[in-house]
């Protein structure tokens, strides 16, 4: 009987504080407008993490804490989404390199234009630059990364890894990177104590500059975009609406490279066609 009690008493305390983060999840849409562009499920455990780091055992309390607390306020507000990433994620890498090496490595254009948006840390941007340096001269490629969280930008454009991320670059890639050790070892830790960093002749390919997909004009005129892993964040609307003004940025016969998760539902619709089963776009001439 008694644990019968104890029971109910805490599935009526789970269902009340749920009811009370509710509550506070509306205030926090007032705060940050931005939010309601996100989905509700990912923002809602992006905001307990959050309150849970800084203390708080519901979203009340953090909401109230945000008032004062600036600085917090403003990483949430370039922290609405989980911001890993790992170089070659996903399975998309061979196929997309066989592709490319059929549409550029020939092709007449002078320039070859890349977007990696939503770069993250860089990883993604590393992850295609060496793919197209498989075929391609340094010369003929641009690179732009974008992100809306400038930390993780300045951190792709630094080009710096703990040695820990090394093992997922294919061997052949090695060759782009160099070690050495790091000035202030965050752990004590081997892979931690020794960074890499990837050549300057690599590095100076990329430009960056913040860009919010939800609310900054986007650039045009590309070969390739990858905008991968963010998308699904979005609202239902907002991953339409971003996946028709990703296919306007690119130029005709350009390809778009999405994540395994995030295919688009009707890509006639934007001018899109699927290639086989894959992540990856080509747009109609
Ligand atoms: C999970 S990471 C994906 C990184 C990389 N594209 C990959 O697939 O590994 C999501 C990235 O989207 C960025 N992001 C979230 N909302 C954004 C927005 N509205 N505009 C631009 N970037 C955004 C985050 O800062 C984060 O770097």
């Amino acid at each position: 009987m008694e644990t019968i009690r104890r029971s109910l008493t805490l599935r009526l305390r789970s269902r009340r504080a749920k009811e009370l983060d509710s509550i506070a999840f509306n205030k926090f849409k007032v705060l940050i407008p931005e939010l309601a562009e996100y989905n509700r499920a990912g923002t809602f455990k992006r905001l307990r993490s959050r309150a849970f780091l800084n203390g708080f055992h519901n979203l009340d309390g953090y909401y109230n804490s945000l008032l004062t607390d600036e600085n917090e306020l403003s990483y949430l507000r370039k922290n609405l989404t989980y911001i890993g990433s790992h170089f070659f994620r996903g399975s998309v890498w061979q196929r997309l390199g066989e592709i490319c090496r059929d549409k550029f490595a020939t092709s007449g254009e002078e320039t070859i234009r890349v977007w990696s948006a939503a770069c993250s840390n860089g990883k993604e941007v590393y992850s295609i630059l060496a793919t197209l340096l498989d075929f391609l001269p340094a010369e003929k490629l641009d690179i732009l990364a974008t992100d809306y969280n400038d930390f993780a930008l300045g951190q792709c454009l630094e080009g710096c890894y703990s040695m820990r991320t090394m093992d997922e670059i294919p061997k052949k890639y090695w060759r782009y990177i160099k070690t050495f050790k790091a000035p202030e070892p965050r752990k004590v830790d081997f892979s931690y104590r020794y960074q890499f960093r990837f050549c300057d002749d690599l590095r100076r390919l990329i430009h960056g500059r913040t860009l919010n997909l939800l609310s900054d004009e986007y650039p045009t005129g590309f070969d390739l975009i990858l905008c991968r892993n963010v998308i699904k964040f979005f609202t239902p609307d907002k991953r339409i609406e971003t996946q028709h003004k990703l296919a306007q940025s690119l130029k005709p016969d350009g390809l778009l490279v999405l994540s395994e998760e995030e295919i688009v539902a009707n890509p006639e619709l934007m001018g899109l066609m699927r290639i086989d089963d894959t992540c990856i776009y080509r747009k109609r001439v």
